[in-house]
């Protein structure tokens, strides 16, 4: 590296140039790979590579000695799990877990795209780790998640957070060790983000966040393309984890005692669809799993296109997979659904509710709703509401509509001002609460079954957990029940939760709420 280059690469004289100029490669060591959301969205015909022989290299294990890590994650459980897989990778390397994020010798930030508020929270916690760095200039700090894979923030990293040392994306978490040694190593920010997807990669090291419950990824990636959506661009192409690999990973959580599952991804009823050489969708899977001895069997989130009476009878056998659908409906109306590219009508996802809740009558149905999307008119914001009242969801996540760069939404004109937009979301959370509150004083007088977690976040002498249709339970007990699977008497329902006594560990023939 000549002068000029090493100039080139110091955290100035980057800010100084990119201030003026838009090809940033120059200033980089390593080849600079924008990312690039055209490109993201093309989709191969090549097969998905199964790669099973992920190994940390000898070089790299000693990386992590005497220094610690912190990841803050934001999003999806989708991130939450790639949270557990990155945190596998550093203690594989040597690093332990810093205590607090002000503390850590690498701190990454494990990024959200989906709404404007999420990026805007990452971009404030980027410029609060700013006086971090130039006090403690060798602490690495690492930008990675669905954020990483726009272009705009990329380009903005690049103009204004210096104190960032790495970018890399959702596609080659497993390349960590890699990225971390080139950040060490380099003055110059690393990027090393892949617009295409990569392989499906086996046996990564985790550290699981929670010793009773456990995310299992059963598929990676969205090719429905929702006008407004983000995810298909920033998470890739459907590719389906093959079902041994899956059904390994469950019995493993099991025999170490894990209590309940959630299998992820974006689109879970699209399991299978991309596995040529076999028939085998998430009806199948289903059945597989509810063969295995893990009491809960939770998933998200599912597509009400693809929704098979296949997976409706499984879980109407009252097996170990859970009766809470999570469904989300985005609107109550056709037009906006149909320019939203939801692929289902109002008529035909009421028709789907119908027969779920007629195979399993106790279903609890959640789901999500999102307001003021362009030029959603009052007359199709009430079909939202009057759907809502059809339904009777149990509960739902009301999002207001947020333009994301390079959708096809995001050119849509719009003449929906913004209070009109805020009011309708204001209306439709009444709604909202309205039927929480009711299915949660349904409860009261009745057993239930919880899996209590630990300690309730307000009172240490207080348990808590979920129901299988996830509802909060805080109840007083003995601490041995942490971790296990408990029958409570709902006393009294509040707004969010419901308060009970416990009663006896739960035996699996016992009453089930
Ligand atoms: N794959 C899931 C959704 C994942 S994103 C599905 O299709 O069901 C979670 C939720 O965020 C979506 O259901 C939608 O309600 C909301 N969302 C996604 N993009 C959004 C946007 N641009 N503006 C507002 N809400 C959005
Ligand atoms: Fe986004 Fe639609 Fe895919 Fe869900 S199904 S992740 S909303 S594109
Ligand atoms: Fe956010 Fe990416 Fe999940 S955009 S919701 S973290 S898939």
């Amino acid at each position: 590296m000549n002068e000029e280059q090493r100039k080139a690469g110091s955290l100035d004289v980057i800010a100084q140039r990119n201030k003026k100029e838009k090809d940033y490669s120059q200033y980089f060591e390593t080849v600079y790979q924008p990312p690039s959301l055209k490109e993201a969205k093309k989709r191969g015909k090549e097969d998905v590579q199964y790669n099973r022989d992920f190994q940390i290299d000898e070089r790299f294990k000693e990386m992590g000695k005497g220094r610690t890590f912190f990841i803050k994650t934001f999003g999806c459980q989708m991130n939450a799990h790639d949270t557990e897989v990155m945190a596998g990778i550093f203690e594989a390397l040597g690093y332990t877990l810093a205590e607090d994020i002000l503390k850590a010798d690498v701190i990454l930030l494990n990024t959200c795209a989906i709404r404007e508020n999420a990026e805007n929270k990452v971009f404030s916690e980027i410029g609060n780790l700013k006086h971090l760095k130039r006090d403690r200039p060798d602490c690495l700090i690492g930008v990675c998640g669905c954020m990483s894979q726009e272009e705009s923030v990329v380009n903005k990293i690049l103009k204004s957070y210096q104190n960032v040392d790495m970018i890399f994306g959702t596609h080659n978490i497993h390349k960590l060790p890699e990225i971390l040694e080139e950040a060490y190593m380099s003055k110059a920010m690393v990027i090393d983000v892949w617009s295409k997807e990569g392989d499906v990669i086996e046996n990564l090291p985790k550290v699981r966040d929670d010793y009773f419950k456990a995310w299992v990824n059963i598929m990676y990636g969205c090719d429905k393309f929702c006008t407004y959506c983000i995810v298909p661009f920033t998470r890739g192409k459907e590719r389906s984890r093959r079902p041994q690999d899956i059904i390994d990973e469950v019995r493993d959580l099991a025999r170490q005692g894990y209590q309940e599952i959630t299998l992820l991804g974006q689109n879970v009823n699209s399991y299978g669809k991309d596995l040529k050489d076999i028939e085998y969708d998430l009806g199948d899977l289903f059945e597989d799993i509810s063969k295995i001895d893990i009491p809960r069997v939770r998933f998200t989130t599912s597509h009400p296109w693809d929704f098979t009476d296949h997976m409706i009878d499984v879980i109407a056998k009252g097996g170990n997979i859970v009766p809470h659908i999570h469904l989300p409906v985005q609107s109550g109306n056709d037009a906006v659904l149909k320019i939203m590219g939801r692929k289902y009508t109002r008529e035909s996802y009421l028709d789907l509710v119908n027969r779920i809740k007629t195979a399993i009558p106790d279903v609890a149905l959640t789901t999500d709703i999102i307001v003021g999307y362009p030029n959603e008119t009052e007359e199709q914001f009430q079909e939202t509401l009057s759907l809502y009242d059809e339904v009777e969801f149990e509960h739902a996540y009301t999002y207001l509509y947020s333009q994301r760069d390079g959708t096809p939404a995001a050119r849509m004109k719009d003449n929906v001002e913004k209070e009109v937009k805020k009011d309708r979301l204001q209306r439709l959370n009444q709604k909202v609460g309205y039927y929480s509150e009711r299915a949660l004083k349904g409860y009261e007088g009745q057993v239930v079954t919880v899996l209590c977690e630990g300690s309730s976040k307000k009172d240490n002498e207080v348990l808590a957990g979920y129901t299988d249709k996830n509802k909060l339970v805080n109840f007083r007990g003995p601490k041995e029940v942490i971790g296990k699977l408990v029958d409570v008497k709902i006393d009294e329902a509040k707004q969010y939760s419901l308060n009970g006594t416990f009663l006896h560990v739960h035996e699996p023939s016992a009453v089930k709420a």
